[in-house]
């Protein structure tokens, strides 16, 4: 039987309401339409103030630690993040330097972003992507970038968001069914060898 993916959905905001939370809320609920997951929430503006004083994961409060594991044991991550000064806030660079460097081997991630303009759009592309390259990571297709013109009050309402986010995640559903595939083969592999 398909098990759910262990979806971790990482948002970078120190803010909230948070738009990012919006955008990554329509990612979530359209990849449910398509696939079986099982989602966890980690919200930067939560691991605040410790997680800019943690040095090694050692130093952290206990939720932090549990942050970080969630992360490194994901079958998929979503990750989004404001832009501040074009570029990544650095205390969402901060909690990924803390993350083990083999742990995110392979897993599929899928990259979103919210700026107060288009003009930081491609932030995806030369901080997110490259970031997530590092840890040989399976970045997915395209990525989502979204301005204050597309989200009102906390509702997406623009088409042309709306159906980039279509277009996202109908290209990233047979990669992420491909995994899925193969995590079931694993555990089959796994439970042979325990026979
Ligand atoms: C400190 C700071 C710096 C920002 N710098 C940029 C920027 O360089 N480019 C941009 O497009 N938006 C910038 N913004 C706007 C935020 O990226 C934008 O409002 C974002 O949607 C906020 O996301 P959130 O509501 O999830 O926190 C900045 C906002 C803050 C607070």
């Amino acid at each position: 039987m398909i098990r759910p993916l262990r979806t971790v959905i990482v948002n970078g905001s120190l803010h909230r309401p948070s738009r990012t939370q919006v955008l990554l809320d329509a990612l979530r609920d359209s990849l449910n339409d398509h696939l079986a997951l099982h989602v966890h929430h980690i919200e930067l503006v939560n691991l605040l103030p410790e997680l800019g004083a943690a040095l090694s994961t050692d130093a952290l409060p206990t939720d932090a630690q549990h942050a970080i594991k969630a992360i490194e044991n994901a079958d998929l991550l979503i990750v989004g993040t404001p832009i501040f000064r074009a570029g990544i806030p650095g205390l969402l660079k901060h909690l990924f330097d803390l993350i083990d460097m083999n742990a995110l081997n392979g897993t599929p991630v899928l990259l979103a972003a919210t700026g107060g303009s288009q003009r930081h759009a491609l932030v995806i592309e030369h901080q997110l992507r490259p970031l997530f390259s590092f840890f040989q990571s399976l970045t997915l297709p395209i990525g989502v970038y979204a301005t204050p013109e597309d989200i009102h009050d906390g509702v997406i309402t623009s088409d042309a968001l709306q159906q980039h986010i279509q277009r996202t995640i109908n290209l990233a559903v047979p990669v992420l069914q491909g995994v899925q595939a193969r995590l079931l083969q694993d555990t089959a592999v796994t439970q042979e060898q325990a026979a």
